[in-house]
Parts: C-alpha cells; sequence; structure tokens
C-alpha cells in the first residue's frame, strides 16, 4: 500500500481523515477516529500541541476555549491556552458537548491515547505538530512518544506515519531527528525554493486554495539530489466537486473532514 498515488501514475488520491472524521464527531478526539475507521479510512490527520507539565494533547487551537468547555470549569484562566494548564486540568475537561450532547464526556486525548485508538483500529496518523514555536524541543518529544508506542518500528514506517507542519523548522528538526520518518510541509513554497524544502521534506501539502494544476505538476515534477518525488496532499476538501476539482489537478492525497464524501466522490 503506497501511502499516497506515486507521483504521475493514475493511481487514485489518497483520502485522509482531517482531525478524525470531524465532520461527524468532535474534531481531535478517539470518537473522531472512531468514526474514521467505521468510515473505512486508514488515515488519520491530528494536531499535537503541549501541556504545561510536558504532556503532549491532541488540539487544533493553541487555547482550548473554542472545543472544551474550559471556561466553565476554569472561569479567570483566560485565555485558556494549551501551555497554560496541566494535563490533569485538561483531562477534566468536556471535549464533545461543543460539537453535539450525544458526545459529551469525550475528552482530549493525549498523543499516547490517540495512537493507541489508531492501533486497535490499524489506522495509520498523519501528525501534524502545531504551533511548534511555543513548545521548543516538540519535535523530539513527539518521536520520542511514537518510538514508546512502537511506531517507529514498524514495517513500512513511511506507509503508516507523516509528520508535518507549517513550521519549515520543525519539519526539518524531525527529519534531522529521524530521517527515516516521512514529512510534509504544509503550505505552498514558490517552485524556485523547491530545492530547500525538498531537503527534509517528501511533501508539499497546500491549502485547496492555492491549488492549481500548473503547481501540482511543478512539485510532483521536481527531483532534487536524491531525485526524489515529492508528493502533494491538499486540504481541506469537504464536497464532491472540490474533491474531483483536485483529483484532477492530480494530487496525491486529499484531507478531508467528510473523508467518505470525497472517497464517493473520486475513489481512494
Ligand atoms: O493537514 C493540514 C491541515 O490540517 C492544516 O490546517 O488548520 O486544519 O491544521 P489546520
Ligand atoms: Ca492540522
Amino acid at each position: 500500500l503506497s501511502p499516497a498515488r506515486a507521483t504521475g501514475s493514475d493511481a487514485l488520491p489518497l483520502v485522509v481523515a482531517h482531525r478524525g472524521a470531524s465532520g461527524y464527531a468532535p474534531e481531535n478526539t478517539l470518537p473522531a477516529a472512531d468514526k474514521a475507521a467505521e468510515l473505512g479510512v486508514d488515515w488519520v490527520e491530528n494536531d499535537v500541541q503541549r501541556t504545561r507539565d510536558g504532556e503532549l494533547v491532541v488540539l487544533h487551537d493553541d487555547s482550548l476555549a473554542r472545543t472544551t468547555n474550559v471556561e466553565e470549569v476554569f472561569p479567570g484562566r483566560s485565555p485558556w491556552k494549551v501551555k497554560d494548564f496541566t494535563a490533569a486540568e485538561i483531562a477534566r475537561l468536556d471535549a464533545g458537548s461543543w460539537f453535539a450532547p450525544a458526545f459529551a464526556g469525550t475528552r482530549v486525548p493525549t498523543l499516547e491515547q490517540f495512537v493507541r485508538r489508531l492501533e486497535r483500529h490499524d489506522q495509520k496518523l498523519f501528525l501534524e505538530i502545531k504551533n511548534p514555536q511555543l513548545y521548543p524541543g516538540i519535535e523530539g518529544e513527539t518521536l520520542k512518544v511514537l518510538a514508546n508506542e512502537g511506531w517507529l518500528d514498524r514495517a513500512h514506517l513511511r506507509d503508516r506515519l507523516v509528520v508535518q507542519s507549517f513550521s519549515a523548522d520543525s519539519v526539518r528538526t524531525v527529519h534531522e531527528l529521524k530521517p527515516g520518518v516521512k514529512t510534509g510541509f504544509i503550505g505552498a513554497p514558490p517552485v524556485k525554493d523547491l530545492p530547500v524544502y525538498a531537503d527534509f521534506a517528501d511533501q508539499i501539502n497546500p491549502s485547496y486554495t492555492s491549488l492549481s494544476t500548473g503547481y501540482v505538476a511543478a512539485v510532483q515534477g521536481f527531483r532534487g539530489p536524491h531525485s526524489k518525488p515529492l508528493e502533494v496532499l491538499t486540504w481541506t476538501v469537504d464536497n464532491a466537486a472540490a474533491a474531483r476539482r483536485a483529483a484532477g489537478f492530480g494530487v496525491d492525497g486529499i484531507i478531508s473532514n467528510k473523508p467518505d464524501v470525497v472517497r464517493d466522490a473520486v475513489g481512494g
């Protein structure tokens, strides 16, 4: 199984569940991973940040306010930054009610809990290191959790794990710490800068809004000193028309809150 279609091939784009199947369950929670599994989606994207006492947790925003009841539980701790709360404090929060009452009591998972849940479903991880500038050293800590959970020793590691970030420095650090881990840079750097990115990234993952056929072809056609083709996965595509358009651009993968909708539109 390839983690993305071989550049230039006619294979279907890979479909990745963004923050889990977050169109149907609260983002970045265990139920969102479960929902992806239920839909038959192997790849799950998540966002990783760090608590005050050094635990890695799965959450998108740098604040807990939007996706938990932190304002109720800890009034007066505004602006409720993840980095200002301990893991024990975060474990008390409800990360499901904001999405729908049926998910009341859902917790913010630790990275460890999240990867264990993926393991149970035999799913694969698209891990984003979020806001790394707030968390010096998070790259090594992330790799340590993955190593402790046995993820770095897995056969076909590059077909089961991608670590990505908006921060080129963070992606480079991951690559330097563990060259065997597949990496992605989130964004759309100018084509002239691809030689720099190809030194540490295997993927260039632009927003759907910045996608064009020419850009996708230029990235996929780029050959660096090691002649390793760069892959292109795009985000966040939630309707059939956009999915077909992205597939028409030749992307290797599509990251979606509604991965079933994308799969039904383009296969994969
Ligand atoms: O996978 C890329 C995508 O997740 C980046 O955007 O804001 O949803 O983390 P965001
Ligand atoms: Ca993300």
